[in-house]
C-alpha cells in the first residue's frame, strides 16, 4: 500500500513537473545556472570556431578540441552558419549529434540550438528545394505559396538536424538599389505583412516540438532597407512616423502571428546603431509590440558598436550597450570575446543580473519549445521529409505564379513550338541567374552546389522547341564571355524568327551585391541593341533580384517577360510561359522605375504626383516604365458590378465589397483581384493609393465569378502627428481594377 501511494505521488509530481510551461521550466532551470553559464547560453559563434582549420575548413569537418572549447569550456548556447557551401542531409546529422554529444558533457545538459539561413528553402543543405525569393513570391500574389514553401523548408531543415530559421526577412523594399532588395516581399506594406505572418505561421504553427516545424526569426528590426544611398548597411535617417507607418507592421504582424526570435538590423537609425537602442528594442518591441521571444543580433554587430560606429568607447562598454538596450543573444561569431567582456561588465554592475536572467530565461525557453531538452538530436522522423518528388511541384507551382508578362506586343507571345528561336544573353546559361542569393552558399553564385538536374533556360527552350529549332550564341556561366559577343549574335539572328534575351543580373547577396547605378550593364544594353537591329522579334527575358532599367532597350523589345529570381524551377516556368503551356499571371511587387531620378513609388503622397511644371510632365509624377500591380495574361479580364454593402462605415463594423470579374478571354488564367483604398482628405498628407487586399482567382475562358473582401476601419488606417494609428472619419474611394466606388468612414 506505501509503494503505491509512493508511486501515485511520484506520478503527481511528474505530472506536474509535465504541467509546467515551457517559461517556467527555464526559470527554474535558470535558479540552477553559474553566471559563466548564463553568459555562454547568450553567446552564439559561426561554425568556423568549432571546425578543424577555423575558417579555412570548408567540409563542416569538427574539430573536438575546439568543439569542447566552445560548447563545455564556454557553455554556448547556439551555433551558426557554414564557412563554404551547404552540406548533405547525412552531414549535417553528423554536425548536429556531435554539437549535442558534446553539450552532455556540460554540467546541466544545456543543448545547443543551431541556426541557418533559410530564405527561399533550406539553403544550406545540398538538394535542398529551392523557392522563389520573396519579391518573387510577392507577384504571385498568393499566399498559399509562401505558406507551403515555408512548410517544406521548415521540413528540409529539421531533416537536417537544425530547428532555428533565420528568416523570414520582413524588410520593406523601398530602396531599389539595396542588394537585398530580392529579399523583401517588395514595396507594399500590406503584402510584405501578409506574406511574412504567414510564413511565420507555416513554420511553427506546427508547435517547434513536431520534426515538422522549425522556429522563425523575423529580420532585421527595423527599417535596415531604408538605407539612404542604398548600400547595404549605411546610415539610416528615418523620421518616426514614416517608420511606423511602413515599416513597423510587417513586425507587429508577425509578433502577432507568433514568431519566436528576432534578428536586428546592423546599421543605425537617426544616428543611433540600432543594436544600442534600448527605445526599438525594449519599448517598442518588448513593451508595445509584446514581444516574448529571443532577440538575437546581426553577424558582429555588438563589437561594431565599438570598432564602426563608435558610439562605444572600449569594446565592453559595447557589450553593456546592446545587453542594456535588450539584447538577448549576441552572434559574435568568430571568438568568445563577447562572453569575456559579458563577465566582466556583469561583475562591474555595469550590466545588471536581471537583465542576464530575463535574456537566459527566453533563450532556455526556445529551446524548451523546440523539443531540444526531449531529443536534441537530429530526428528520424524529420530526415525522412527531405527531399519529396512533390516539393519539386510546388517549387514549380511558386515559380509558374512569379512569372510577371510585362510586355507582349502584337501578342507575340506565347510561342509557337515550331518557331526558330535565338537564345542569347547571359542568364541563357546561368543556374545561379536564376536562384540568387542564399542559394547553398551565401552568394548563390556558385553554380558546382546546386542539384545536378537544376535546369537553364536554354535547356527548357530546347526541351520544348526541339534542338533542330534552337540556336544559342551563349556560353555556360552568366560572365562567359561568348554571352556578349555581339556579331555571333547578328550572325546567328539570319536564320530565327525570334530571338529570346536572357539578361539581368548574376547572384550576389549583401554587400557584394552593392551597385552604384540601377542601370543595366553596359555590354547587356549592347546585346540587346544589336539584338534589336536585326529587325527580329526581341523578347527580354528579365533575371533580375532588383529593378535594372531598361528604358532604352524596352521600345523596341516585343516581350518582356520578369523573371526575378524564382528558384530551381525557373527556367522551366519561363519555357512554359514563352510556349504558352503556362498562362502567366503575376504582377509586379514593385513600381519598375525609368530611371535614377524618378523613383516614386505607387502608394505616393499626391504632391509626387504633381510636376508644378507648366509642360506634359505636369501630373506624371507617377511614371515608371512598369506600375506597381501590373502584369500580363495571355487572356483577358473584365470587372463589372463593384457593390459596398454600405456607403457608410461606422466605428468598428465591417465592410463588405464584391466585384464580379470575367475571362473575357479564349483560355483558362489565374488572377489577383486587389483592392486599393484611398483617403480623400487627412490630417497627414493621405496617399494616392494603398494596397489593402488581395485574392488570386482562377477563371475558365467565358467564366466569371464574385470576389469579395470584408475591410474595417484598420485597413484605412494611418500613422497621425501623434504616431498614433488612427482611422479619421472622411470620404473614402475603393478601387479594383477599372473599377471605384466612394464611402464615408463615420
Ligand atoms: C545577414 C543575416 C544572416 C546572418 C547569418 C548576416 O550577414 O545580415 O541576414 O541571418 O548573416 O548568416
Amino acid at each position: 500500500m506505501k509503494k503505491f501511494t509512493a508511486i501515485l505521488m511520484l506520478m503527481a509530481v511528474y505530472q506536474i513537473a509535465r504541467a509546467q510551461t515551457d517559461e517556467q521550466k527555464a526559470a527554474a532551470l535558470v535558479k540552477k545556472m553559474t553566471l559563466e553559464e548564463k553568459v555562454g547560453q547568450m553567446t552564439q559563434v559561426t561554425i568556423a570556431v568549432i571546425a578543424q582549420g577555423g575558417w579555412g575548413d570548408t567540409e563542416g569537418n569538427i574539430d573536438p578540441v575546439a568543439l569542447k572549447n566552445a560548447v563545455v569550456n564556454h557553455g554556448v548556447g547556439s551555433i551558426l552558419n557554414v564557412n563554404a557551401h551547404g552540406f548533405t542531409v547525412d552531414k549535417w546529422n553528423e554536425i548536429i549529434t556531435k554539437i549535442q554529444d558534446e553539450a552532455k558533457n556540460t554540467r546541466l545538459k544545456i543543448p545547443v540550438v543551431y541556426g541557418l539561413d533559410g530564405m527561399h528553402g533550406q539553403t544550406y543543405t545540398l538538394n535542398s528545394t529551392l523557392f522563389p525569393q520573396n519579391l518573387a513570391m510577392a507577384a504571385t500574389r498568393n499566399i498559399n505559396l509562401p505558406i507551403a514553401a515555408a512548410k517544406v523548408t521548415a521540413k528540409e531543415q529539421r531533416a537536417s538536424g537544425v530547428r532555428w530559421n533565420f528568416a523570414p526577412v520582413l524588410d520593406c523594399g523601398r530602396q531599389p538599389l539595396w542588394s537585398r532588395f530580392p529579399e523583401t516581399y517588395g514595396e507594399d506594406v500590406y503584402i510584405g505583412k501578409t506574406m511574412g505572418a504567414a510564413a511565420i505561421k507555416a513554420y511553427e504553427e506546427d508547435g517547434l516540438k513536431n520534426p515538422t516545424a522549425v522556429a522563425s526569426c523575423m529580420k532585421h528590426y527595423l527599417g535596415y532597407s531604408n538605407s539612404r544611398n542604398g548600400k547595404d548597411r549605411t546610415p539610416i535617417y528615418m523620421p518616426e512616423i514614416e517608420m511606423r507607418e511602413y515599416y513597423l507592421p510587417q513586425f507587429r504582424e508577425a509578433v502577432k502571428a507568433g514568431s519566436s526570435t528576432i534578428m536586428i538590423n546592423s546599421g543605425e537609425i537617426n544616428g543611433v546603431p540600432v543594436h544600442a537602442d534600448k527605445y526599438l528594442l525594449t519599448d517598442v518591441l518588448r513593451t508595445e509590440l509584446g514581444f516574448q521571444g529571443v532577440i538575437v543580433t546581426d553577424w558582429e554587430d555588438i563589437i561594431r558598436l565599438h570598432t564602426r560606429h563608435n558610439v562605444a568607447a572600449t569594446p565592453r562598454q559595447a557589450v553593456a550597450m546592446a545587453i542594456n538596450a535588450g539584447i538577448d543573444m549576441s552572434m559574435v561569431p568568430s571568438d568568445f570575446s563577447f562572453y569575456d567582456l559579458l563577465l566582466e561588465a556583469v561583475k562591474l554592475k555595469e550590466v545588471p543580473m536581471s537583465r542576464i536572467d530575463d535574456a537566459v530565461k527566453r533563450i532556455l525557453t526556445l529551446k524548451f519549445k523546440l523539443g531540444l531538452f526531449d531529443n536534441p538530436y537530429p530526428e528520424a522522423a524529420a530526415k525522412s521529409n527531405f527531399g519529396k518528388s512533390e516539393y519539386q511541384t510546388l517549387a514549380l507551382d511558386a515559380a509558374h505564379e512569379a512569372m510577371t508578362l510585362l510586355k507582349n506586343k502584337n501578342n507575340v507571345l506565347p510561342l509557337s513550338k515550331n518557331t526558330k528561336v535565338l537564345v542569347a544573353g547571359p542568364s541563357a546559361q546561368s543556374i545561379t541567374a536564376l536562384n540568387g542569393c542564399w542559394s547553398y552558399t551565401w552568394q548563390g553564385n556558385n553554380e558546382q552546389w546546386y542539384p545536378a538536374d537544376s535546369k537553364t533556360i536554354l535547356q527548357t527552350i530546347t526541351d520544348k522547341a526541339g534542338a533542330a529549332n534552337v540556336v544559342t550564341t551563349t556560353g555556360k556561366g552568366f560572365n562567359n564571355p561568348l554571352n556578349y559577343n555581339v556579331t555571333a549574335l547578328k550572325r546567328a539572328a539570319d536564320n530565327v524568327d525570334v530571338i529570346v534575351m536572357c539578361i539581368g543580373e548574376d547572384a550576389y547577396a549583401e554587400s557584394p551585391g552593392n551597385t552604384r547605378d540601377l542601370a543595366l550593364a553596359e555590354d547587356q544594353q549592347e546585346l540587346v541593341k544589336a539584338a534589336e537591329m536585326t529587325g527580329k522579334p526581341v523578347i527580354l527575358v528579365l533575371t533580375e533580384g532588383r529593378p535594372r532599367f531598361i528604358t532604352n532597350i524596352e521600345p523596341a523589345a516585343s516581350g518582356i517577360l520578369m523573371t526575378y529570381w524564382s528558384g530551381k524551377k525557373t527556367a522551366e516556368a519561363v519555357a512554359d510561359v514563352l510556349f504558352g503551356d503556362y498562362n502567366p499571371n503575376g504582377r509586379l511587387p514593385f513600381s519598375y522605375p525609368k530611371s535614377m531620378g524618378e523613383i516614386v513609388l505607387y502608394d505616393r503622397k499626391p504632391t509626387e504626383e504633381v510636376r508644378e511644371v507648366f509642360n506634359d510632365n505636369a501630373g506624371k509624377g507617377y511614371d515608371p516604365l512598369f506600375e506597381f500591380g501590373y502584369g500580363l495574361s495571355y487572356t483577358s479580364f473584365e470587372y463589372s458590378n463593384l457593390q459596398l454593402s454600405s456607403n457608410t462605415l461606422s466605428g468598428d463594423a465591417k465592410l463588405t465589397v464584391s466585384v464580379t470579374v470575367k475571362n473575357t478571354g479564349s483560355r483558362a488564367g489565374k488572377h489577383s483581384v486587389e483592392l486599393y483604398t484611398r483617403d480623400m482628405y487627412a490630417s497627414i498628407t493621405p496617399s494616392m493609393k494603398r494596397l489593402r487586399a488581395f485574392q488570386k482567382i482562377e477563371l475558365d475562358a467565358g467564366e466569371s465569378k464574385v470576389v469579395t473582401f470584408t475591410i474595417d476601419k484598420n485597413d484605412l488606417a494611418f500613422v497621425n502627428r501623434q504616431l498614433k494609428t488612427v482611422t479619421e472619419p472622411g470620404d473614402f474611394e475603393l478601387m479594383i481594377g477599372d473599377k471605384k466606388a466612394t464611402f464615408i468612414y463615420q
